[in-house]
Protein backbone atom coordinates (compact mmCIF):
# COMPACT_ATOMS: atom_id res chain seq x y z
CA UNK A 1 0.00 0.00 0.00
CA UNK A 2 1.35 3.45 -0.82
CA UNK A 3 2.59 5.73 1.62
CA UNK A 4 -0.43 8.30 1.28
CA UNK A 5 -2.09 5.39 3.24
CA UNK A 6 -0.19 5.01 5.86
CA UNK A 7 -2.64 5.31 8.75
CA UNK A 8 -4.11 2.20 7.50
CA UNK A 9 -0.99 0.19 7.91
CA UNK A 10 -1.29 0.46 11.73
CA UNK A 11 0.29 -3.17 13.59
CA UNK A 12 -1.14 -4.41 16.83
CA UNK A 13 1.80 -5.52 17.77
CA UNK A 14 3.21 -2.05 18.38
CA UNK A 15 0.05 -1.80 20.84
CA UNK A 16 2.18 -0.57 24.42
CA UNK A 17 0.36 -3.18 26.42
CA UNK A 18 2.44 -1.54 29.63
CA UNK A 19 2.52 1.52 28.95
CA UNK A 20 0.26 4.02 30.72
CA UNK A 21 -3.40 5.06 29.80
CA UNK A 22 -2.54 7.84 28.45
CA UNK A 23 0.24 5.88 26.04
CA UNK A 24 -2.51 3.04 25.59
CA UNK A 25 -4.99 5.55 24.16
CA UNK A 26 -2.98 7.44 22.11
CA UNK A 27 -2.53 3.98 20.12
CA UNK A 28 -5.94 3.01 19.93
CA UNK A 29 -6.75 6.59 18.29
CA UNK A 30 -4.96 5.30 15.82
CA UNK A 31 -8.21 2.89 14.84
CA UNK A 32 -10.53 5.49 15.85
CA UNK A 33 -9.74 7.65 12.68
CA UNK A 34 -10.31 5.24 10.59
CA UNK A 35 -13.69 5.15 10.67
CA UNK A 36 -16.04 6.73 7.97
CA UNK A 37 -17.33 10.46 8.35
CA UNK A 38 -19.21 12.37 5.91
CA UNK A 39 -17.32 13.91 2.80
CA UNK A 40 -14.57 12.18 4.53
CA UNK A 41 -14.40 15.44 6.76
CA UNK A 42 -13.30 13.25 9.84
CA UNK A 43 -15.04 16.15 12.04
CA UNK A 44 -13.67 15.11 15.39
CA UNK A 45 -11.13 15.89 17.69
CA UNK A 46 -9.50 13.96 20.89
CA UNK A 47 -7.98 15.35 23.91
CA UNK A 48 -5.94 12.50 25.83
CA UNK A 49 -6.62 12.53 29.54
CA UNK A 50 -4.75 10.68 32.34
CA UNK A 51 -7.51 8.03 32.37
CA UNK A 52 -9.05 7.71 28.92
CA UNK A 53 -9.92 10.16 25.76
CA UNK A 54 -12.19 13.13 25.50
CA UNK A 55 -14.09 13.04 21.62
CA UNK A 56 -15.27 16.59 20.85
CA UNK A 57 -17.04 17.95 17.44
CA UNK A 58 -14.85 19.79 15.22
CA UNK A 59 -17.56 21.65 14.02
CA UNK A 60 -15.23 23.89 11.60
CA UNK A 61 -15.68 21.03 9.65
CA UNK A 62 -18.92 20.93 9.04
CA UNK A 63 -21.15 20.90 5.46
CA UNK A 64 -23.86 23.75 6.22
CA UNK A 65 -25.28 22.86 3.10
CA UNK A 66 -25.65 19.06 3.19
CA UNK A 67 -25.72 18.77 6.54
CA UNK A 68 -27.53 22.01 8.28
CA UNK A 69 -28.01 20.73 11.86
CA UNK A 70 -24.61 18.99 11.80
CA UNK A 71 -26.45 15.67 12.54
CA UNK A 72 -24.20 13.79 9.92
CA UNK A 73 -21.19 15.36 11.68
CA UNK A 74 -22.34 13.82 15.14
CA UNK A 75 -22.82 10.81 13.67
CA UNK A 76 -19.87 10.33 12.38
CA UNK A 77 -18.17 11.23 15.35
CA UNK A 78 -20.10 8.49 16.83
CA UNK A 79 -18.50 5.89 14.03
CA UNK A 80 -15.07 7.17 15.47
CA UNK A 81 -16.49 6.55 19.05
CA UNK A 82 -17.56 3.08 18.10
CA UNK A 83 -14.09 2.36 16.28
CA UNK A 84 -12.36 3.56 19.85
CA UNK A 85 -14.68 1.01 21.77
CA UNK A 86 -14.34 -2.03 19.60
CA UNK A 87 -10.38 -1.53 19.87
CA UNK A 88 -10.15 -0.87 23.20
CA UNK A 89 -12.31 -4.26 23.54
CA UNK A 90 -9.83 -6.19 21.64
CA UNK A 91 -6.75 -4.95 23.51
CA UNK A 92 -8.53 -5.79 26.82
CA UNK A 93 -10.61 -3.35 28.25
CA UNK A 94 -14.38 -2.57 28.47
CA UNK A 95 -14.99 0.76 27.24
CA UNK A 96 -16.68 3.05 29.67
CA UNK A 97 -18.71 5.49 27.29
CA UNK A 98 -20.52 9.28 28.99
CA UNK A 99 -22.09 10.25 26.14
CA UNK A 100 -22.69 14.37 26.23
CA UNK A 101 -21.49 14.61 30.05
CA UNK A 102 -21.31 18.48 29.80
CA UNK A 103 -24.46 20.37 29.46
CA UNK A 104 -22.54 23.48 28.98
CA UNK A 105 -20.79 21.98 26.21
CA UNK A 106 -22.12 20.74 23.25
CA UNK A 107 -18.58 20.10 21.63
CA UNK A 108 -18.06 17.57 24.21
CA UNK A 109 -19.69 14.59 22.39
CA UNK A 110 -18.22 11.84 25.07
CA UNK A 111 -15.82 11.28 27.61
CA UNK A 112 -14.38 7.27 27.04
CA UNK A 113 -12.34 5.79 30.56
CA UNK A 114 -10.75 2.13 30.50
CA UNK A 115 -13.53 0.10 32.17
CA UNK A 116 -12.87 -3.73 33.64
CA UNK A 117 -10.76 -5.96 31.68
CA UNK A 118 -12.64 -8.38 29.42
CA UNK A 119 -11.71 -10.91 27.21
CA UNK A 120 -12.57 -10.31 23.40
CA UNK A 121 -15.60 -12.45 22.05
CA UNK A 122 -14.68 -13.67 18.60
CA UNK A 123 -16.75 -11.00 17.32
CA UNK A 124 -14.71 -8.12 18.70
CA UNK A 125 -11.85 -9.68 17.54
CA UNK A 126 -13.37 -9.83 14.00
CA UNK A 127 -14.74 -6.72 13.91
CA UNK A 128 -11.18 -4.97 14.98
CA UNK A 129 -9.26 -7.02 12.10
CA UNK A 130 -12.19 -5.27 10.21
CA UNK A 131 -11.66 -1.73 10.82
CA UNK A 132 -7.99 -1.51 8.27
CA UNK A 133 -9.95 -3.21 5.67
CA UNK A 134 -13.32 -1.35 5.94
CA UNK A 135 -13.99 0.71 2.91
CA UNK A 136 -16.89 2.32 1.26
CA UNK A 137 -17.03 1.00 -2.34
CA UNK A 138 -19.15 2.53 -4.88
CA UNK A 139 -19.72 -0.02 -7.19
CA UNK A 140 -22.11 -1.81 -8.26
CA UNK A 141 -22.17 -5.31 -6.28
CA UNK A 142 -23.45 -8.49 -7.85
CA UNK A 143 -27.58 -9.18 -6.53
CA UNK A 144 -27.05 -12.65 -4.30
CA UNK A 145 -28.32 -14.29 -0.50
CA UNK A 146 -26.93 -12.39 2.60
CA UNK A 147 -23.87 -14.57 3.86
CA UNK A 148 -25.12 -16.55 6.42
CA UNK A 149 -26.26 -15.17 9.91
CA UNK A 150 -24.82 -11.06 8.89
CA UNK A 151 -28.63 -10.14 8.88
CA UNK A 152 -29.40 -11.22 12.05
CA UNK A 153 -26.02 -9.91 13.10
CA UNK A 154 -27.03 -6.40 11.74
CA UNK A 155 -30.08 -6.26 13.47
CA UNK A 156 -28.48 -6.87 17.05
CA UNK A 157 -25.56 -4.57 16.23
CA UNK A 158 -28.59 -1.71 16.06
CA UNK A 159 -30.70 -2.84 18.52
CA UNK A 160 -27.84 -2.97 21.07
CA UNK A 161 -26.99 0.94 20.34
CA UNK A 162 -31.45 1.30 21.07
CA UNK A 163 -31.55 1.95 17.22
CA UNK A 164 -33.96 -0.02 14.44
CA UNK A 165 -32.56 -1.58 11.38
CA UNK A 166 -34.59 -2.45 8.18
CA UNK A 167 -32.93 -4.64 5.72
CA UNK A 168 -34.34 -4.42 2.39
CA UNK A 169 -33.91 -7.65 0.18
CA UNK A 170 -36.82 -7.83 -1.50
CA UNK A 171 -36.70 -6.46 -5.07
CA UNK A 172 -39.83 -4.29 -5.01
CA UNK A 173 -38.74 -2.60 -1.99
CA UNK A 174 -35.20 -1.84 -3.20
CA UNK A 175 -36.93 -0.52 -6.29
CA UNK A 176 -39.36 2.33 -4.08
CA UNK A 177 -36.43 2.87 -2.31
CA UNK A 178 -34.17 3.50 -4.75
CA UNK A 179 -36.71 5.78 -6.51
CA UNK A 180 -36.20 8.51 -3.34
CA UNK A 181 -32.76 7.79 -4.05
CA UNK A 182 -32.87 9.07 -7.38
CA UNK A 183 -35.42 11.86 -6.38
CA UNK A 184 -32.45 12.97 -3.92
CA UNK A 185 -30.27 13.24 -6.27
CA UNK A 186 -32.26 15.65 -8.80
CA UNK A 187 -32.60 17.33 -6.12
CA UNK A 188 -29.74 17.98 -4.64
CA UNK A 189 -27.51 18.45 -7.29
CA UNK A 190 -30.49 21.19 -9.22
CA UNK A 191 -29.22 23.27 -6.13
CA UNK A 192 -25.78 24.99 -6.96
CA UNK A 193 -25.09 25.48 -3.18
CA UNK A 194 -25.27 21.45 -2.89
CA UNK A 195 -22.72 20.74 -5.61
CA UNK A 196 -20.46 23.36 -4.59
CA UNK A 197 -19.79 21.90 -1.25
CA UNK A 198 -19.29 18.73 -2.58
CA UNK A 199 -16.52 19.91 -4.94
CA UNK A 200 -14.38 21.37 -2.36
CA UNK A 201 -14.11 17.86 -0.67
CA UNK A 202 -13.13 16.43 -4.08
CA UNK A 203 -9.52 16.11 -4.75
CA UNK A 204 -7.21 14.47 -6.47
CA UNK A 205 -5.21 11.41 -4.83
CA UNK A 206 -2.32 13.48 -5.36
CA UNK A 207 -3.39 16.71 -3.53
CA UNK A 208 -1.57 16.80 -0.28
CA UNK A 209 -4.71 17.58 1.85
CA UNK A 210 -5.17 14.36 4.09
CA UNK A 211 -9.13 14.56 3.78
CA UNK A 212 -12.06 14.47 1.10
CA UNK A 213 -12.47 12.43 -1.62
CA UNK A 214 -10.56 11.28 -4.75
CA UNK A 215 -12.50 11.32 -7.70
CA UNK A 216 -11.52 7.74 -7.93
CA UNK A 217 -13.76 6.85 -5.49
CA UNK A 218 -16.44 8.14 -7.51
CA UNK A 219 -14.92 6.03 -10.17
CA UNK A 220 -13.30 8.84 -11.83
CA UNK A 221 -9.83 7.67 -13.27
CA UNK A 222 -7.32 9.93 -11.24
CA UNK A 223 -5.93 12.27 -14.31
CA UNK A 224 -9.87 13.51 -14.11
CA UNK A 225 -10.09 13.71 -10.45
CA UNK A 226 -8.21 16.75 -10.66
CA UNK A 227 -11.10 18.40 -12.73
CA UNK A 228 -13.40 16.15 -10.91
CA UNK A 229 -14.45 19.15 -8.13
CA UNK A 230 -14.87 21.14 -11.32
CA UNK A 231 -17.44 19.11 -13.19
CA UNK A 232 -19.25 18.49 -10.14
CA UNK A 233 -19.13 22.24 -9.11
CA UNK A 234 -20.27 23.49 -12.98
CA UNK A 235 -23.19 21.09 -14.29
CA UNK A 236 -26.40 19.56 -12.41
CA UNK A 237 -25.71 15.90 -12.98
CA UNK A 238 -28.71 15.19 -10.93
CA UNK A 239 -30.25 13.07 -13.84
CA UNK A 240 -27.31 10.92 -14.83
CA UNK A 241 -26.35 10.83 -10.64
CA UNK A 242 -29.85 9.14 -10.59
CA UNK A 243 -30.61 7.27 -13.03
CA UNK A 244 -27.35 5.36 -12.23
CA UNK A 245 -27.86 5.43 -8.25
CA UNK A 246 -31.05 3.97 -8.92
CA UNK A 247 -30.35 1.21 -10.72
CA UNK A 248 -27.09 0.13 -8.17
CA UNK A 249 -29.23 0.11 -5.09
CA UNK A 250 -31.75 -1.95 -6.92
CA UNK A 251 -29.36 -4.36 -8.40
CA UNK A 252 -27.61 -4.39 -4.91
CA UNK A 253 -28.38 -7.60 -2.56
CA UNK A 254 -29.73 -5.20 0.55
CA UNK A 255 -30.28 -1.42 1.18
CA UNK A 256 -30.11 -1.12 5.12
CA UNK A 257 -31.86 2.14 6.86
CA UNK A 258 -30.70 2.74 10.21
CA UNK A 259 -33.29 4.91 12.40
CA UNK A 260 -33.74 6.50 15.66
CA UNK A 261 -36.40 6.81 18.32
CA UNK A 262 -35.24 10.55 18.96
CA UNK A 263 -33.57 12.85 16.27
CA UNK A 264 -30.78 15.03 18.44
CA UNK A 265 -27.20 14.30 19.55
CA UNK A 266 -27.63 11.22 21.65
CA UNK A 267 -29.47 9.43 18.83
CA UNK A 268 -26.59 10.73 16.31
CA UNK A 269 -24.01 8.94 18.45
CA UNK A 270 -25.55 6.05 19.18
CA UNK A 271 -26.29 5.56 15.46
CA UNK A 272 -23.07 6.43 14.77
CA UNK A 273 -21.39 3.42 17.10
CA UNK A 274 -24.45 1.21 15.37
CA UNK A 275 -23.08 2.08 11.88
CA UNK A 276 -19.59 1.34 13.03
CA UNK A 277 -20.33 -2.18 14.30
CA UNK A 278 -22.85 -2.76 11.22
CA UNK A 279 -19.81 -1.91 8.74
CA UNK A 280 -17.01 -3.77 10.60
CA UNK A 281 -19.42 -7.14 11.17
CA UNK A 282 -20.28 -6.43 6.92
CA UNK A 283 -16.80 -6.26 6.57
CA UNK A 284 -15.74 -9.55 8.47
CA UNK A 285 -18.37 -11.46 6.75
CA UNK A 286 -15.63 -10.41 2.87
CA UNK A 287 -18.83 -7.70 2.08
CA UNK A 288 -18.76 -3.86 1.71
CA UNK A 289 -20.92 -1.01 1.72
CA UNK A 290 -21.57 2.27 0.33
CA UNK A 291 -24.11 5.03 1.30
CA UNK A 292 -27.64 6.26 -0.17
CA UNK A 293 -28.62 9.37 1.69
CA UNK A 294 -29.89 11.58 -0.21
CA UNK A 295 -33.40 10.97 0.89
CA UNK A 296 -32.31 11.13 4.36
CA UNK A 297 -30.55 14.80 3.42
CA UNK A 298 -33.60 16.29 1.51
CA UNK A 299 -36.40 17.14 4.04
CA UNK A 300 -39.56 16.17 1.39
CA UNK A 301 -37.96 12.94 1.03
CA UNK A 302 -37.10 12.01 4.46
CA UNK A 303 -40.92 11.16 6.10
CA UNK A 304 -41.38 8.97 2.65
CA UNK A 305 -38.42 7.21 3.20
CA UNK A 306 -39.42 6.66 6.78
CA UNK A 307 -42.93 4.91 5.41
CA UNK A 308 -41.40 2.96 2.31
CA UNK A 309 -38.61 1.26 4.29
CA UNK A 310 -40.81 0.65 7.50
CA UNK A 311 -39.36 2.54 9.65
CA UNK A 312 -40.59 3.52 13.14
CA UNK A 313 -38.26 6.05 14.01
CA UNK A 314 -36.67 8.74 12.09
CA UNK A 315 -34.16 7.77 9.42
CA UNK A 316 -30.33 8.48 10.06
CA UNK A 317 -28.20 6.21 7.22
CA UNK A 318 -29.60 4.39 4.27
CA UNK A 319 -26.85 2.05 2.54
CA UNK A 320 -26.42 -1.08 0.77
CA UNK A 321 -23.97 -4.02 1.32
CA UNK A 322 -22.19 -6.65 -1.32
CA UNK A 323 -19.56 -8.08 -2.30
CA UNK A 324 -17.00 -6.14 -4.66
CA UNK A 325 -12.89 -5.93 -5.02
CA UNK A 326 -11.00 -5.10 -2.62
CA UNK A 327 -9.86 -0.99 -3.39
CA UNK A 328 -7.31 1.71 -2.16
CA UNK A 329 -8.69 3.45 1.55
CA UNK A 330 -9.55 6.62 1.57
CA UNK A 331 -6.80 9.42 3.11
CA UNK A 332 -6.58 9.99 6.53
CA UNK A 333 -5.42 12.89 8.85
CA UNK A 334 -2.64 11.45 11.24
CA UNK A 335 -3.28 11.25 15.14
CA UNK A 336 -0.99 14.24 16.31
CA UNK A 337 -3.30 16.60 13.75
CA UNK A 338 -6.58 15.47 15.67
CA UNK A 339 -4.96 15.54 19.09
CA UNK A 340 -6.29 18.89 21.42
CA UNK A 341 -3.94 19.16 24.19
CA UNK A 342 -5.13 22.68 25.33
CA UNK A 343 -7.87 23.44 28.25
CA UNK A 344 -10.28 24.94 25.86
CA UNK A 345 -12.68 22.01 26.77
CA UNK A 346 -12.03 20.75 30.47
CA UNK A 347 -14.58 19.88 32.99
CA UNK A 348 -12.90 20.64 36.40
C1 LIG B 1 -22.60 10.03 8.34
C2 LIG B 1 -22.02 9.68 7.01
C3 LIG B 1 -22.65 10.09 5.84
C4 LIG B 1 -22.13 9.76 4.59
N1 LIG B 1 -22.83 10.12 3.47
C5 LIG B 1 -22.36 9.71 2.27
C6 LIG B 1 -23.13 9.95 1.09
O1 LIG B 1 -24.24 10.53 1.14
N2 LIG B 1 -22.65 9.53 -0.11
C7 LIG B 1 -21.45 8.86 -0.20
O2 LIG B 1 -21.06 8.47 -1.30
N3 LIG B 1 -20.70 8.61 0.90
C8 LIG B 1 -21.15 9.00 2.13
N4 LIG B 1 -20.42 8.72 3.25
C9 LIG B 1 -19.15 7.98 3.12
C10 LIG B 1 -17.94 8.91 3.20
O3 LIG B 1 -17.82 9.68 2.03
C11 LIG B 1 -16.70 8.04 3.45
O4 LIG B 1 -16.81 7.46 4.71
C12 LIG B 1 -15.42 8.86 3.39
O5 LIG B 1 -15.20 9.35 2.09
C13 LIG B 1 -14.19 8.06 3.81
O6 LIG B 1 -14.06 6.89 3.04
P1 LIG B 1 -14.04 5.44 3.72
O7 LIG B 1 -15.41 5.18 4.30
O8 LIG B 1 -13.74 4.50 2.57
O9 LIG B 1 -12.98 5.41 4.78
C14 LIG B 1 -20.93 9.03 4.51
C15 LIG B 1 -20.29 8.64 5.69
C16 LIG B 1 -20.83 8.93 6.93
C17 LIG B 1 -20.17 8.44 8.18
Amino acid sequence: MADAFIEWQIDPRDHPGRGTAEERIRFLLGYAILAPSGHNTQPWLFRVRPDGVDLIADRTRCLPVVDPFDRALVISCGAALGHLRTAMRFFGSDACIELLPDANDADLLARVTFGDAITPSSRDVARFHAITRRRTTRKRYPDEPLPEGLGAELLAAAAYEGCELSILVDAQRKRAVAALVADGDRAQFADPAFRRELASWVHSRRAATRDGMSGAAFGMPDVLSAVGGLVIRTFDMGDRQGATDEAIATGSPALLALATAHDDPPAWLHAGMALSSILLSVTAAGWTSAYLNQPIETDALRPRLRATAGLAGHPQLLFRIGRAQPIDPAVRRVVSEVLVEDRRHAIP
